[in-house]
C-alpha cells in the first residue's frame, strides 16, 4: 500500500507543478476566501481513481468529492493543501493522504512537490523525510520556540477564530508562522523545523496524515483541551512533548 500511494502522490504532485503559476480557473466554496482550482479537482481525480482501481473495497473521504463508500479502510485525501497559497503563486502547498483502519491512522504521506520533499509515516515504524528518519525538536520552552497556527475561512463571522489564542501565545514565543498548509505545518513539527502548532476548525483530510507523522516522529498531538485527538476531531495542538504541553496550558487558561 505504501509504494502504491507514494507513486500515486508523485503523479498528482507532477500535475500540481504543471498547474503552478499557470492561468487557473478559481472558484469559491464555503466563503469567498475558501477557494478551489482546477488543480485541486484534477489532483483529486488522480488520487481517487487510482485508489478505486487498486482497492475497490476501500472507502474514501476526499475534500472535493466527499465520502465514497463505507469500509474498515478509509483513505483521507487532501489533493492540494494550501490552495490559497497555490492560487497566489506562494510555494507552501502539498498533497496529503492518510489511511485510517477502523478509526486508527496507519499510513501517512505528505508530498511538497516543489521542494521534492516526501514525508511518510507508518504506525509504529517511525517517520521519514525522503527516506531519512525524522524527529521532533528538543526545544524546551516557548520563549525559544517557533510555532505555527492558522485561521478558519469563516474567521470574519465565527467568534472562535483563533485571534484570542494567537494574542496570548504570540508574545511568548521566539517566532510565529501562518504557513497556510496545515499538513505541511504538521510535517514541519515532525521534522523539527517548527516546535509546535495549533489550529481550530480543520477537516480530517487536512491533518490525518500529519498527525501520524508527528506522533511517529516522537511528538504529541491532542485536542486543544488536552483530551485525545481522533481522526474526526476538528481542532488540535501538536508539538514536541514540552511545547505541546505549554501551548495546551495557555489555550485552556485563555
Ligand atoms: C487549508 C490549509 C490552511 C488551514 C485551513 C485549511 P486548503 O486547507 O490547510 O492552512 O488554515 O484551515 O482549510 O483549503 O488549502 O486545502
Ligand atoms: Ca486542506
Ligand atoms: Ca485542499
Amino acid at each position: 500500500m505504501l509504494n502504491f500511494i507514494i507513486d500515486t502522490v508523485y503523479q498528482a504532485g507532477n500535475l500540481l507543478k504543471q498547474y503552478y503559476n499557470s492561468e487557473l480557473t478559481i472558484q469559491t466554496k464555503s466563503t469567498d476566501r475558501d477557494l478551489v482550482t482546477q488543480a485541486d479537482l484534477d489532483s483529486e481525480k488522480i488520487l481517487v481513481s487510482a485508489i478505486e482501481k487498486q482497492f475497490p473495497t476501500h472507502a474514501i473521504l476526499a475534500e472535493e468529492g466527499g465520502q465514497m463508500g463505507n469500509a474498515d479502510y478509509l483513505w483521507l485525501i487532501d489533493p492540494l493543501d494550501g490552495t490559497t497559497n497555490f492560487a497566489h503563486g506562494h510555494p507552501m502547498f502539498c498533497i496529503s493522504v492518510g489511511l485510517v483502519y477502523r478509526g486508527e491512522t496507519c499510513l501517512a504521506v505528505i508530498l511538497d512537490p516543489l521542494r521534492n520533499e516526501l514525508f511518510v509515516a507508518e504506525k509504529d515504524k517511525g517517520a521519514r523525510l525522503n527516506e531519512k528518519p525524522i524527529m521532533v525538536s528538543q526545544t524546551k520552552s516557548l520563549n525559544t520556540a517557533v510555532v505555527a497556527t492558522g485561521f478558519p475561512y469563516d474567521r470574519a463571522t465565527n467568534p472562535h477564530n483563533n485571534l484570542k489564542e494567537f494574542g496570548t501565545i504570540m508574545p511568548l514565543v521566539q517566532g510565529i508562522r501562518r504557513g497556510g498548509s496545515a499538513a505541511l505545518d504538521l510535517a514541519y513539527v515532525a521534522s523539527g523545523r517548527l516546535d509546535g502548532y495549533w489550529e481550530f476548525h480543520l477537516k480530517p483530510w487536512d491533518v490525518a496524515a500529519g498527525v501520524l507523522i508527528v506522533r511517529e516522529a516522537g511528538g504529541c498531538v491532542t485536542y486543544p483541551d488536552g483530551s485525545p485527538w481522533q481522526w474526526n476531531r476538528d481542532s488540535l495542538v501538536a508539538g514536541n512533548v514540552d511545547i505541546h504541553q505549554q501551548i495546551v496550558t495557555h489555550i485552556i487558561d485563555n
